[in-house]
């Protein structure tokens, strides 16, 4: 903690002087990080005419929008260097688990710590199967939603519905050190509830895939893989002894293993800002669903889509840079908070990709992707940012040429990414010291106390962001405001 020094004592530190104060302040490195809070201790009287809701005499707060160089956990599970490209899973290259590994081996990598002996992964592979299976009324629930919904809303909306079944599991209901305990029945009810999260996640994406496809739901299978499984569920139309593309379900295997984390992503941070409330796990996970779902994170797959659909040929590639560099428009795929260097994912997908189309034929987009990434690549706008391709660049192509709809491609990064959530999760739920809730600070720059002022006295306040904007009606509404009815008044609008 910061505390006020004549001179420095330790090597691993950093001083502080306060220049308010000429106070000089010794604050230990950690493992290269310092403690947010040890400027809080820096106080120092009001400046004159400073705003009494700097509250200095309260400590100095850090400031960082967006998170750029703020770490709110410890971790044992991803390491990323995104200068040079790395990522690794419990300390194993990702290149080598996407050559070796399967996406349940790697689940329980990630999760638990370790890769499985043979037995353990077998019980943790049935236990995921035997928990895919869903309760009926869940079918009423998918059925519920318009024919158009996109399906991340499905799935988002589907894993909170999925709590609702099981109080046991509710730290609300059976108290809030439910996960935080860490004896042997509060970690049953722990790994239950991952068997649960992960069997069900493909259960619920097939549902609302085939909710949008008119068909009938089918009940998971037993005795194929995880996406053998999902791909069954997705696709199974009464045939006898129906089995999947083995090409298509390794590729999807692989796709679902480079998904299955990605250290402290926007979703991953939602599901632990959620989960700091000790709120049940269907909670957090839908939270994180719904973080994905944004275009800057794991709705770039479709964007990338929507984007070259958009560019239409590699002949009008040009005008596209020019209008991104212009900032008209954004390259989605490109570029990353952490990477400043080609995302390692990128280049397995890409294998993949070329496996995928020896059996499905080359997406009619791909020239148009690779005219993109290669004009990227040697423009100087985007050297200079150091902006390279990242997963999604490429993991829509193959998608697509799968046959999977458009709006349906965060729902295959989603269905992963449970994992990786359910092991941050687990994490922080039995981090030494326990839980503590997220919530951070604002430097405050509203109003200062002011007086209410009565209606007929109020100045005229106007213009754009400052009040709410006039509104488009749809024809619906102009037709009804022109009739005139008795019974009902009608708005002044
Ligand atoms: N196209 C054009 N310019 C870009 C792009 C892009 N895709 N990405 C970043 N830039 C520019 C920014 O405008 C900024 O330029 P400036 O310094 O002149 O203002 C500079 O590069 C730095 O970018 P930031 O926005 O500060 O980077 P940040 O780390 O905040 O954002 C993000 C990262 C959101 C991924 C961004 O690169 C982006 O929007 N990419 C497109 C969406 C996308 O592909 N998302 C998927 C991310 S990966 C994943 O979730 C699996």
């Amino acid at each position: 903690m910061g505390r006020p020094t004549e001179s420095s004592t330790l090597t691993n530190s950093l001083t502080v002087r306060d220049n308010r104060t000429g106070k000089v302040y010794d604050v230990p490195i950690v493992d290269n990080s310092i403690q947010a809070t040890a400027f809080k201790a820096m106080t120092a009287p009001a400046a004159p005419g400073e705003r009494e809701e700097n509250e200095t005499y309260k400590g100095l707060r850090v400031a960082d929008k967006g998170f750029l160089n703020t770490a709110v956990i410890r971790s044992e599970i991803t390491y990323i260097d995104g200068d040079a490209g790395v990522l690794r899973y419990r300390g194993y290259p990702i290149e080598q688990l996407a050559l070796h590994s399967s996406h349940l081996e790697t689940a329980y990598l990630l999760i638990y710590g370790t890769l499985p002996t043979k037995p353990q992964l077998s019980v943790f592979e049935a236990e995921v199967s035997h928990h895919g299976v869903i309760h009926a009324d869940a079918e009423q629930f998918c059925r519920s939603f318009r024919y158009d919904a996109h399906p991340m809303a499905i799935l988002t909306s589907a894993f909170s519905y999925l709590g609702s079944y099981y109080g046991e599991a509710n730290p609300s209901l059976q108290g809030q050190s439910l996960y935080t305990k860490g004896d042997a029945a509060s970690l049953s009810i722990m790994d239950k509830q991952i068997y649960r999260l992960i069997g069900k996640a493909t259960t619920l994406a097939a549902m609302a895939y085939r909710v949008r496809q008119g068909r009938e739901f089918v009940t998971p299978p037993t005795g194929l893989s995880y996406t053998g499984s999902f791909l069954y569920q997705m696709d199974h139309l009464g045939e006898e002894n129906y089995t999947p593309n083995p090409v298509l379900e390794k590729a999807l295997d692989v796709l679902f293993l480079l998904h299955a984390d990605h250290e402290l992503n926007a979703s991953a941070t939602t599901v632990l800002q959620t989960g700091s409330s000790l709120v049940d796990p269907y909670s957090a996970i839908a939270a994180g669903c719904a973080s994905l779902y944004g275009p800057l994170h794991g709705g770039a797959n479709e964007a990338v889509i929507r984007m070259l659909i958009s560019i239409g040929k590699p002949e009008n590639v040009p005008a596209f840079i020019e209008a991104v560099k212009k900032r008209e428009k954004v390259l989605s795929g490109f570029g990353h908070r952490v990477y400043k260097t080609s995302d390692p994912r990128s280049f397995i997908v890409r294998k993949t990709a070329d496996e995928v189309f020896k059996i499905t034929g080359k997406d009619e987009l791909l020239e148009t992707a690779m005219a993109l990434h290669e004009a990227a690549m040697k423009d100087e706008y985007f050297v200079k940012r150091k902006l390279a391709p990242n997963v999604d660049f490429c993991s829509g192509l193959i998608y697509r040429a799968m046959g999977f709809p458009l709006d349906f491609f965060p729902v295959l990064f989603a269905v992963p990414r449970v994992v990786g959530w359910l092991a941050h999760w687990r994490q922080m739920m039995l981090q030494e010291g326990g839980v503590k809730i997220w919530r951070p600070r604002q430097i405050f720059v509203g109003a200062s106390k002011r007086d209410y002022v009565p209606i007929e006295a109020r100045p005229l306040v106007d213009g754009p962001k400052k009040t709410p904007s006039a509104i488009a009606h749809s024809g619906i509404t102009k037709r009804t405001m022109l009739a005139s009815f008795k019974g009902k008044v009608v708005p002044k609008l």
